[in-house]
């Protein structure tokens, strides 16, 4: 499958699994709304891909990479809350508190988090017992406080804050921990759960969670490169927030020139690690070629 037939399948998947007429209707319409707006999926790509690689069918993982869509739809709700980066924009449209109020908002949010393994308990029973418990171990690890919200818990704490060696570690110690929990563990999290329903060794595991890492803080960077250098029109967010907000991203510490060369770099070992696996994925080369594109590196 190419990235854009994908996104066509997991889009129709989405929209299957996300009621909209069940009471009380405004929780389920808000739940729906973000995580239908048209993102990227490369969560879910990384999931089904993954799969491929070792040796799975992709049609068993397609429950667990909506979910982790969902999921990721989640973080960004609760991210562009008032109280986090308080944004009014995402994929092009108002943010969900924008339209549905801070209260739903924040309900959407709790809601999806424990909507998303529900789907894939729902929808995933025939890949068996042993494999399902796996999954929810690294669901619950990553979406929780040893995860992404690790990461986000300590991005709010560094702003205007991250000169100051808070918890004790340097900037660039910091940062390293922000982007692995608010980002690369968005990626293990897809990338391990699609290994572990093919069935892959433990070897192989490990292998895929040091692509999520490389390939997670890349993709942050570029995110933070793009926050200065890119457009309301290419993003579908408002830009230029991180420097106003004197947020600790790879631009504020090291500069624009450092952090592309950092990215050219992740990037090209993320290809390395790709070709190194025993089924090429294009869809994941492609994914690396888009942010390349975005960013304006070769
Ligand atoms: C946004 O993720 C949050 C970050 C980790 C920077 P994406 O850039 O993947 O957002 P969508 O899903 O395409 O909207
Ligand atoms: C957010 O990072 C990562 C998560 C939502 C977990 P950012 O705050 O940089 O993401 P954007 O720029 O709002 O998409
Ligand atoms: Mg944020
Ligand atoms: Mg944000
Ligand atoms: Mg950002």
């Amino acid at each position: 499958m190419n990235i854009n037939e994908y996104i066509e399948l997991i889009n129709k998947k989405l929209d299957e699994y996300m009621p909209e007429d069940k009471f009380p209707q405004d929780i389920f319409k808000a739940m729906k709304y973000t995580v239908t707006l048209p993102g990227k999926r490369i969560r879910p790509i990384m999931c089904m891909e993954s799969c491929r690689i070792f040796g799975g069918n992709i049609e068993d993982a397609i429950p667990t990479a909506c979910a982790i869509e969902m999921l990721h739809a989640q973080t960004l709700i609760h991210d562009d809350l008032p109280c986090m980066d308080n944004d009014d924009y995402r994929r092009g449209k108002p943010t969900n508190h924008k339209v549905f109020g801070e209260a739903n908002a924040v309900l959407a949010g709790d809601a999806l988090i424990s909507f998303a393994p529900q789907i894939i308990l729902k929808y995933s029973k025939h890949i068996g017992a042993e494999k399902l418990v796996k999954i929810m171990e690294e669901y619950f690890e990553y979406a929780g406080a040893y995860g992404v919200i690790a990461g986000q818990v300590a991005d709010i704490e560094a702003e205007k804050n991250w000169k100051n060696n808070i918890f004790g570690l340097k900037p660039e110690e910091l940062l390293d921990f922000i982007h692995t929990h608010k980002t690369a563990d968005l990626f293990r999290l897809p990338l391990r759960c699609g290994a572990i329903i093919a069935g892959a060794s433990d070897e192989d595991l490990e292998k895929i969670s040091e692509l999520a890492q490389i390939l997670g803080v890349a993709f942050q960077i570029s995110d933070d490169i793009l926050d200065v250098t890119s457009t309301f029109e290419e993003m579908g967010k408002t830009i230029g927030k991180d420097e106003n907000a004197d947020k600790l991203t790879y631009v504020a510490l090291y500069g624009l020139e450092e952090s592309k060369c950092k990215l050219t770099c992740l990037l090209d070992k993320s290809c390395d690690m790709i070709n190194g696996f025993k089924v090429q994925s294009e869809p994941l080369l492609e994914i690396i070629s888009g942010i390349k594109k975005r960013v304006c590196i070769k």
